[in-house]
């Protein structure tokens, strides 16, 4: 967590402060969702989101974060953990954060209804940020989401799915989201359309790294560590980029993953003959790839400590264990 904080350590504050806003701003209505809450917008998340929001904004405004800057991240932070909590669901999760996953605790309906209910309060103060281009920008991060969720269920044991497939889902559910809000606080900032594409990219190559390595670490991390299960991806047949590369070289593991592990030993097969190929240390340099692209698009802002925090944090999400 070291590396990280001291990462954010520009936009420290401003960091507390939304947290403690979150909260508020959604535990207002009802006891469930206060718990919920609670639980979700406690210590545990990382609030890469958000942080990349404030930086963003730092760097690219003349005078310092305003209000809607502020709003921005949160709103960020807000569809992040909607998106989390129905994942939950849909993978049967039992544990983020740390703690157990809402529908753990309250179960599916709670669940599925309070991730709406997150997205719709999202929606709502985006809304009332006033600024027609950002509300088009995140309202499509919703759809993306949706898509991202459904293209995945409808791919499961697909051993045919291309690389680039597997790069579009992730783009759909984790880089769309991290792309359309740097772009949007560069809108806030009333950024010229070059640097805000120049914003959008650099979320985009972020986002794309993000999602390879939290696939890598599905296969090489620790429940303990990551704050939720591992070993998940293979088992339920979502087919991420180590799986993807290993069939190239491993033909039995297309048989295994066909018959969906249905015999004794199976999975156990399939984990040893994704080890025993480079499909993790492909992984690895596809992620590598998108964290320096990601770096190039932003090589044009202002030197700042925030821009220098950018650069940083492309290296902190390649080396990140949870
Ligand atoms: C988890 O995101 C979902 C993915 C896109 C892989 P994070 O790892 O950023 O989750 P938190 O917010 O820190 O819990
Ligand atoms: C990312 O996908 C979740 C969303 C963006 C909705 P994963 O399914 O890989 O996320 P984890 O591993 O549950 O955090
Ligand atoms: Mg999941
Ligand atoms: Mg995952």
């Amino acid at each position: 967590m070291t590396s990280v904080t001291s990462l954010f350590a520009p936009v420290d504050a401003d960091l507390c402060q939304l947290t403690e806003n979150l909260k508020q701003l959604v535990g207002a209505r009802h006891p469930i969702l206060y718990a919920a809450a609670e639980h979700l917008f406690g210590a545990g998340g990382k609030r890469l989101r958000p942080a990349i929001v404030l930086l963003i904004s730092k760097a690219t405004s003349a005078a310092d974060i305003t209000p809607r800057h502020r709003r921005l991240a949160e709103i960020t932070e807000m569809i992040h953990t909607a998106s989390l909590v129905h994942d939950d669901v849909v993978d049967e999760s039992e544990l983020r954060r740390g703690v157990p996953t809402v529908h753990s605790s309250f179960g599916n309906r709670v669940a599925v209804l309070a991730g709406d209910f997150l997205f719709a309060q999202s929606s709502w103060y985006l809304a009332n940020l006033d600024n027609l281009e950002v509300v088009k920008l995140l309202s499509q991060v919703i759809m993306d989401l949706a898509e991202g969720e459904i293209q995945q269920g409808l791919n499961r044991f697909d051993t045919g799915l291309t690389l680039e497939a597997y790069l579009e889902k992730s783009y759909y559910k984790t880089a769309s989201l991290i792309a359309n809000s740097a772009k949007a606080a560069g809108v806030l900032s009333d950024s010229s359309s070059e640097t805000c594409r120049n914003l959008y990219s650099y979320g985009r190559h972020i986002g794309l790294a993000f999602q390879i390595v939290d696939d890598l670490l599905d296969f090489t991390g620790s429940a303990d560590a990551l704050g939720k299960p591992a070993g998940s991806d293979l088992r339920s047949g979502n087919l991420t980029a180590p799986a993807l590369y290993a069939l190239e070289e491993k033909p039995y593991l297309e048989v295994l993953i066909e018959r969906e592990f249905a015999q004794e030993g199976d999975l156990k097969q399939a984990l040893a003959l994704i080890e025993d190929s480079k499909g993790l240390e492909r992984s690895r340099e596809l992620a590598t790839h998108h964290a320096q692209l990601a770096v190039q698009h932003i090589s044009s802002l202002p030197p700042s400590e925030s821009r220098q925090a950018l650069i940083q944090l492309a290296e902190y999400v390649l080396s990140r264990s949870h």
